[in-house]
This record gives C-alpha cells, sequence and structure tokens, in this order.
C-alpha cells in the first residue's frame, strides 16, 4: 500500500483520499501542504472512527505524522468534561465542528508543552482546524510499535522513566489523561508519549482523579512484568 505514492495536489489521487475524509478536512490538508508543512500524502497508519493517522513527506524528504480528528463521529458527551473549564478554551464555538476544533488545539497546546518539559513526545509541527502535525516516529514507513505490542527488556528501568515522565509533565502543569501501553511508543530505545488531546491542565477540577487514573493504568499495564507498586506513594511522589 505504501509504494504508492498520492500526491496530494493531484487531482486523480486527491480523489483517493476524498472517499475517506470530507471536503473541509481536505481543504485544511491543502493549506497546510501549502504552507510546506508536508508535499506527499503517503497514506493511513490508522483509521479510526475519532480519529486517523496519515504519512505525509516533507519536501527535504523529513515524514511526519497527519493526525485528523473527525468532526462527524465525534462523541461530545466524551470529550466535554476534559474541555470544560479549561481557561485556554473560554469562548470555543459549541458547535460541533468549534468543539473538535478545540479538540485539536488543546492536543497541540498539550504537546507543546510536554516536548518543551523534556518529556519524550513527538515534535509539534503545525495544527490547523480538526488537523495536526507531528514528527513522524518510525522508520521508513513503519510506525514505532505501541508498548503493548511488545515485550520490553528493562521494564523496571522504563517504569521508572514513565514515572519520571509523569512528574515533568505535571511540573509542567499538564496532565495526560489517557496514559496507557496504548498511548505509549517504543522509538529509538525510548518511551515517548502520544496522544495529548484529552490532557488537561493541573487546575482541571478533576485533575488529581485524573492523575490518579493515569498511574493507575500505566501500573496496571507494568504489572504483567511483575512489577508491583503503591498507587498512591507513586501519586505523592509525582506531585511533591
Ligand atoms: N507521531 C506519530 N508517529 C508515528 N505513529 C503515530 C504517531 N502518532 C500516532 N501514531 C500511531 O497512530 C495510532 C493512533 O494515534 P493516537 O494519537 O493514539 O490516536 P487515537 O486518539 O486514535 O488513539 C497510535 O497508536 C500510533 O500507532
Ligand atoms: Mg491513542
Amino acid at each position: 500500500m505504501w509504494e504508492i505514492r498520492k500526491k496530494f495536489k493531484d487531482y486523480e489521487q486527491r480523489k483517493v483520499f476524498a472517499g475517506v475524509l470530507d471536503e473541509k478536512t481536505l481543504f485544511t490538508l491543502y493549506k497546510l501542504s501549502n504552507k510546506g508543512h508536508f508535499e506527499i500524502l503517503y497514506g493511513f497508519v490508522k483509521q479510526g472512527k475519532e480519529s486517523s493517522i496519515l504519512i505525509g513527506e516533507k519536501k527535504d524528504g523529513e515524514k511526519v505524522a497527519i493526525k485528523v480528528h473527525a468532526v462527524e463521529a465525534g462523541n461530545f458527551k466524551r470529550i466535554w468534561p476534559y474541555l470544560e473549564g479549561d481557561p485556554r478554551f473560554y469562548r470555543i464555538k459549541r458547535t460541533r465542528r468549534g468543539i473538535i476544533y478545540a479538540w485539536c488545539k488543546k492536543e497541540f497546546k498539550n504537546l507543546s508543552v510536554a516536548h518543551k518539559a523534556g518529556v519524550p513526545s513527538p515534535k509539534p509541527i503545525a495544527q490547523l482546524n480538526n488537523v495536526l502535525i507531528m514528527e513522524f516516529l518510525g522508520h521508513d514507513f513503519t510506525p514505532a510499535p505501541r508498548l503493548c505490542d511488545i515485550t520490553l527488556q528493562e521494564p523496571e528501568k522504563i517504569f521508572k522513566d514513565v514515572i519520571k515522565y509523569i512528574r515533568l509533565l505535571y511540573k509542567a502543569n499538564i496532565i495526560h489523561g489517557d496514559l496507557s501501553f496504548y498511548n505509549m511508543l517504543w522509538h529509538k530505545n525510548k518511551v515517548y508519549f502520544i496522544d495529548f488531546s484529552q490532557g488537561v491542565l493541573t487546575s482541571h477540577a478533576n485533575a488529581e482523579y485524573l492523575l490518579k487514573r493515569d498511574i493507575q493504568n500505566v501500573c496496571k499495564d507494568f504489572a504483567r512484568y511483575g512489577i508491583e507498586v503503591n498507587v498512591e506513594e507513586i501519586y505523592r511522589k509525582v506531585v511533591e
């Protein structure tokens, strides 16, 4: 599937994506491409109900990951509590589209904070409407595996790193909100955090609950390696 280059600007090939992405999203992609964020669109890494990831390539050959948040399929009941009360999004349009655009912008902002704070994560590149462009983690056209897809060689060390990253993120005032082996990639011998759309500020009404839930989910995932820890104790270490 990946051998077929799909030049987005080429009308015939544009049709390939038109069947999957809506008109407005195609226009957003077109704008981002014109700004130089990518030259070629290859295809999907993952196609999901709520979001899809595509691989793009810049003029200089660098690959980028392009995340498209679906506007129609958005599950508003689920995402609204993560947006509500966030001072960064007081004035969003309360329409289907307005909420998804804010959701995408939130992911970009959270990712930017995480990246700057030194949490291994894809370098944020650009965001417009429901589209986010970031560094592609992987080799050639193969995305880096998720932690749930592989067997870790040094689980104790990696567990410590993950807690360190959660703490770094917390110190930068962000809680991931959806942390587990599903949202961590193994790339260049390191764990990378991805998928920051659910992330909230530490001032969020449910911050403590969400942070504890993240820690609990991570501990549950590491338990398969026989790592047993006290969630409360780790929570205190993260916030101290
Ligand atoms: N920057 C990236 N580089 C490579 N692969 C990625 C990148 N971001 C996401 N992916 C791949 O796409 C999948 C879905 O991305 P994610 O941000 O977790 O979206 P979702 O909201 O659908 O869970 C990930 O599990 C991973 O396999
Ligand atoms: Mg995910």
